[in-house]
């Protein structure tokens, strides 16, 4: 049986920096489920499709297949055969992928994919409804958030350093209406399992956060020592 790990939260609570840097230190294969997301929003806008348009939507779904591979340990998302994995880490792209998430057709096109990456190996994946629907047996979960603001700031930070103009009440407020979005549409939204473990961010650094996950899961694993589950 494969030893499985969800981490769910909202946008910008540092979800991929932390599952990356916890999976290489913990052996585990690290799945990114936003950035399949992110690959279908691409199609959607390649293609002319408005996202607010479920059949179009849900009619380009079948012209399109998602796959992932890895190459030196980094996932790859592959679109029609196509690395796309450098073109959809933009906002444009973002807000596609947070628009069109809520459709099932988009939905069940990624679910058989996750779940089989799950059983093929020790995995930790990310994203909003992992702990919730895609895994819900999953060994650990983690709701892993920080507060608006906290987010905001960490996002213009990395943006000036990529020398791109912002501003920071914008980016705020685009964070706050990105949660909104995700956690109250009707499938799959963004909440907390009822089992998962709550980690808060907002005051913790990056090593903090890896160090307290990385225990979380050493309890899981070998419950004898640590206390944890039998
Ligand atoms: O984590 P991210 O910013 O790369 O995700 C982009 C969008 O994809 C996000 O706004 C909502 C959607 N998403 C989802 O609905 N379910 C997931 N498991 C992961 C992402």
């Amino acid at each position: 049986m494969s030893f499985q790990v969800a981490i769910d939260g909202p946008a910008g609570a540092g979800k991929s920096t932390v599952a990356k840097i916890v999976a290489a230190e913990k052996n585990f294969i690290y799945v990114d489920t936003g950035a399949m997301y992110r690959a279908m929003a691409l199609y959607f806008l390649r293609n002319g499709i408005d996202g607010k348009d479920e059949a179009a939507v849900s009619n380009a779904c079948r012209m399109l297949e998602v796959t992932i591979s890895y190459q030196d340990g980094v996932q790859q998302v592959i679109l029609n055969g196509e690395n796309v994995s450098g073109q959809i880490r933009t906002e444009e792209v973002g807000s596609m992928a947070s628009a069109t998430s809520g459709y099932p057709a988009v939905r069940e096109k990624l679910l058989m994919l996750q779940r089989r990456l799950a059983r093929e190996a020790d995995v930790l994946m990310d994203g909003r409804d992992i702990g919730t629907c895609v895994l819900p047996d999953a060994d650990v979960k983690i709701y892993l958030t920080a507060d608006s603001l906290e987010r905001a700031k960490r996002r213009y930070k990395e943006l000036k350093e990529k020398g791109v103009e912002c501003d920071l009440s914008e980016i705020e407020r685009d964070i706050i209406e990105r949660d909104q979005r995700d956690m109250t549409r009707e499938l799959s939204p963004l909440k907390q399992a009822e089992d998962a473990i709550l980690l808060d961010s907002s005051h913790m650094t990056l090593r903090e956060v890896v160090d307290e996950i990385g225990r979380i899961i050493d309890t899981a694993l070998s419950p004898a020592d640590a206390g944890g589950r039998p």
